[in-house]
């Protein structure tokens, strides 16, 4: 297999799988092996804390005020690794346990200049409460470097599809006299916003491989499609079973990923090792 994974990594240990590189490691470890400003998009799917209970990687912190520290710690180092054109974006949840999210957010939004916020409706509900709606979304921090940062993002590469039915009733609208252009410009789609709706994975989907937060790959597609170029890198830096990496190369990114949990670093390996064997549809 030709090794065409991204250069700008250095040091013992990491492993080059189709266009990119892993490694089992502590995301601040990997990320000092990262070259300054060499990376296009971050996508960080960190552990949440303490709300996967049950599973050590996300109850490792003393408290909130360690958990946080450590935010800050990461995402300086992404920080350093990204391009001036680049975007950070780091998932979330906000729910009856997980209001550390809030601090996170505001926290991060000093590090870095706030860009957006991107919701990601999981379509069905999830963790039901008695007290409060059912709740039904995660949340996507954008960050890029500053104020006077202009990231590179590329609208019509996530367009959606208008329905058919719409498509005849806005043709039939007379104020458009060239049908023709007016039914090309349609078929482009429309743009996306940025409520992102992508059913989270159920136990029986084929795509789910025994990660506990996997991401739907459709999901993951968007962010990669809209914020990168083929043939730019993309980070990781908490990779769990590989979602990022399956789609950049599906997409044609260099990918950079790092994971700290040898069982689930594996579990990333052969699913990458898959998607080359058998590239993996682009599930959107
Ligand atoms: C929320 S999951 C990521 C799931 C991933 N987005 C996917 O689709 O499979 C977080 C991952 O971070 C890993 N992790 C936790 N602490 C880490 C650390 N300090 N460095 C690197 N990885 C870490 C966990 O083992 C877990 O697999």
């Amino acid at each position: 297999m030709k090794d065409a994974s991204p250069d700008n990594v250095s040091g013992p240990g990491w492993i080059g799988i189709g266009q990119g590189r892993i490694i089992c490691a502590d995301a601040l470890e990997g990320l000092n092996e990262v070259a300054d400003g060499s990376v296009q998009l971050i996508i960080a799917d960190p552990p949440y804390f303490q709300v996967l209970v049950e599973h050590g990687w996300d109850n490792s912190w003393n408290g909130p005020e360690e958990y946080l520290a450590w935010t800050i710690e990461w995402v300086r180092a992404c920080r350093r690794v990204l391009r001036g054109d680049g975007l950070l974006y780091v998932f979330g949840q906000l729910g009856k346990r997980e209001h550390v999210w809030l601090h996170t957010c505001s926290l991060l939004a000093k590090e870095m200049q706030f860009h957006d916020m991107i919701i990601w409706d999981r379509a069905v509900g999830y963790n039901e409460r008695s007290d409060s709606f059912t709740p039904q979304y995660e949340m996507i921090l954008a960050l890029r470097h500053a104020a006077n940062a202009a990231p590179y993002f590329d609208k019509d590469a996530v367009r959606l599809p208008y329905e058919e039915d719409r498509i005849q009733s806005y043709l039939r609208d007379k104020r458009y006299k060239d049908k023709a252009a007016r039914e090309t410009h349609l078929r482009k789609g429309k743009y996306a916003t940025n409520i992102l709706r992508v059913p989270s994975l159920k136990g029986s989907s084929k795509e789910k491989i025994g990660h506990p937060s996997q991401k739907p790959i459709g999901l993951i597609h968007q962010l990669v499609r809209s914020s990168s170029r083929p043939g730019d890198t993309v980070l990781d830096p908490f990779l769990g079973s590989g979602t990022t990496a399956a789609s950049c190369e599906s997409l044609m990114r260099k990918w950079i990923g790092i994971e700290s949990n040898k069982a689930y670093f594996e579990m990333a390996r052969r699913r990458i090792e898959d998607t080359l064997s058998r590239p993996e549809p682009a599930l959107d």
